[in-house]
C-alpha cells in the first residue's frame, strides 16, 4: 500500500517473522520494502523510488548489518539515507558500534510497535527537515548565483559605461583646446590689423595736425593711443589665456615659465618654476592638459591661498611625468570641500584632467600649512 505520507521505508531482516511483523506495522502509513538479505537490501537501496528510511538487521547470515551500512556510507546514492539498527536486547554493544558506525539510531527486538511507529516517523521527520533544508541551499545558491552574474553584468556595463565617459571626457577637453585655439586666432586676426592701422592713422593726423588746434587734440589723440595699446595688451593676455603660443612653438615648459612670470608680475606673488629641459615635448594633448591644470592651480593660489611664495615644478623627462604647484597660504580642509559655501568647478575640472590624460591627482593641504597639488602620468 502507498503510504499517506509517500515516505518509503526498506527492511532488511534475515527472519521472515521479523519482516512480517515490520510490514504489517508500517504498511498502513508508508511504502514498504522488505528483504531478507543485505545483498538485494544494497541492490533495493539503489533503485527508484530510493527509500527514505532503512530499518537494518545487525546478524544476517553472509553481509551483515555493518557490512550493509559501510556499503551504503561508501556509495554517494545512498550515504544519507538514514539507517535505525535492529538489534537483540542481548547484544549490549551492537547499538554503540552501530551509531559509531554512521546509524542514526536503533530499535531493540523484540519490537514494541508503538516505539518503532515513533521512532520511525521522527527519523523521517528529520530527513524530511534536511532534504528540505537542502532544496533550500540549493535555491539559495541557484539564486547566488543569478545574482552574482547579474552583479558581474552590472559592474561590466559600469566599466563599459565609464570607459565611454572617459572617451567623451578626452574628445571634450579636445573640442575644448580646439575651440580655445580657434577663438584665440579669429580674436587676434580680427582686431590686431584693425588696432594697428587705427594707431597709424592716429600717428598721420598727428603729424598733419594744424598748429592752432595741437595743444588739445595733441592730447586725446595720445590718450587714444594709450587706450589702443591697453587694449591691444589686453586682447595678447586673453588670446594666450586661451592658447599660449609658446606652447605650440615652445613647448609645455617654456609655455609655463612665460605663464609665472606673466603670473607673478600680475599678482605680486613670487613664483619658482622647476621645469628641468625645455626640448623635451609630449603629446599635444597633454601638454595643454598639463598646462591647464598648472593655470588653474595658480588661480587658485591668487584667489585663496594669500601665499608669498608658489613653486611650480615638472619632471617631464621620464615616466612618471610629475608636476606639482606648491604654496606657502592658508591652506584648507579637503575633506570639507563642498560642506561649506559655494562649490567650485577648478580641482574638479583639475582631476577631471589628470584622469582624462590617464593619470593622477592628489591634494595634500590643511589650514595654515599651504596646499601641494601633484599629478603624475604614468
Ligand atoms: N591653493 C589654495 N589655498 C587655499 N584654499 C584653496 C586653494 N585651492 C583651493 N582652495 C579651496 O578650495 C575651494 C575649491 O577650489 P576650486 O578651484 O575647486 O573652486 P573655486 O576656486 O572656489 O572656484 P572656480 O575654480 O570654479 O572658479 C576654494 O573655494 C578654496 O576654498
Ligand atoms: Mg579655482
Amino acid at each position: 500500500m502507498i503510504a499517506e505520507t509517500g515516505a518509503t521505508i526498506l527492511i532488511i531482516d534475515d527472519l521472515a517473522e521479523n519482516l512480517l511483523v515490520l510490514s504489517e506495522l508500517l504498511q498502513s502509513q508508508y511504502r514498504v520494502l522488505a528483504v531478507t538479505s543485505g545483498e538485494s537490501g544494497l541492490r533495493a537501496a539503489n533503485r527508484l523510488p530510493k527509500p527514505d528510511l532503512i530499518l537494518l538487521d545487525v546478524m544476517m547470515p553472509g553481509m551483515d548489518g555493518y557490512a550493509v551500512l559501510a556499503r551504503l556510507r561508501e556509495n554517494q546514492d545512498t550515504h544519507d539515507i538514514p539507517v535505525v539498527f535492529l538489534t537483540a536486547l542481548s547484544a549490549a554493544g551492537d547499538e554503540e558500534r552501530g551509531l559509531q558506525l554512521g546509524a542514526t539510531d536503533y530499535i531493540t527486538k523484540p519490537i514494541q510497535p508503538t516505539l518503532v511507529l515513533a521512532r520511525v516517523r521522527t527519523q523521517l521527520e528529520a530527513k524530511q527537515a534536511r532534504d528540505w533544508l537542502t532544496n533550500q541551499n540549493a535555491a539559495l545558491e541557484t539564486e547566488v548565483d543569478r545574482r552574482m552574474t547579474e552583479l558581474k553584468k552590472m559592474e561590466q556595463e559600469r566599466i563599459d559605461h565609464l570607459k565611454r565617459l572617459g572617451e567623451a571626457s578626452r574628445h571634450l577637453v579636445s573640442v575644448q583646446e580646439d575651440a580655445r585655439r580657434r577663438l584665440s586666432g579669429e580674436l587676434h586676426d580680427r582686431t590686431s590689423p584693425n588696432l594697428a592701422a587705427i594707431s597709424i592713422n592716429l600717428d598721420i593726423i598727428a603729424t598733419e595736425l594744424p598748429q592752432e588746434h595741437s595743444t588739445d587734440l595733441a592730447e586725446r589723440i595720445e590718450d587714444t593711443r594709450a587706450l589702443i595699446l591697453d587694449t591691444t595688451a589686453s586682447i595678447r593676455e586673453i588670446c594666450a589665456d586661451l592658447r599660449p603660443p609658446l606652447l605650440d612653438y615652445a613647448g609645455m615648459a617654456a609655455a609655463l615659465e612665460g605663464y609665472v612670470q606673466q603670473f607673478a608680475k600680475r599678482t605680486g606673488i613670487e613664483v619658482k618654476c622647476d621645469c628641468a629641459n625645455h626640448n623635451i615635448r609630449l603629446a599635444p594633448d597633454l601638454e595643454s592638459m598639463l598646462f591647464r591644470i598648472t593655470q588653474e592651480a595658480l588661480t587658485n593660489c591668487a584667489k585663496h591661498a594669500h601665499a608669498t611664495s608658489v613653486t611650480v615644478s615638472l619632471h617631464h623627462g621620464s615616466r612618471p611625468i610629475v608636476l606639482t604647484v606648491t604654496d606657502n597660504g592658508v591652506g584648507f580642509d579637503p575633506e570639507r570641500l563642498g560642506k561649506i559655501g559655494r562649490i567650485g568647478l577648478g580641482l574638479l575640472n583639475m582631476r577631471e584632467m589628470a584622469e582624462v590624460a590617464g593619470g593622477s591627482y592628489t591634494i595634500e593641504s590643511s589650514p595654515g600649512k599651504g596646499t601641494r597639488i601633484a599629478v603624475e602620468i604614468p
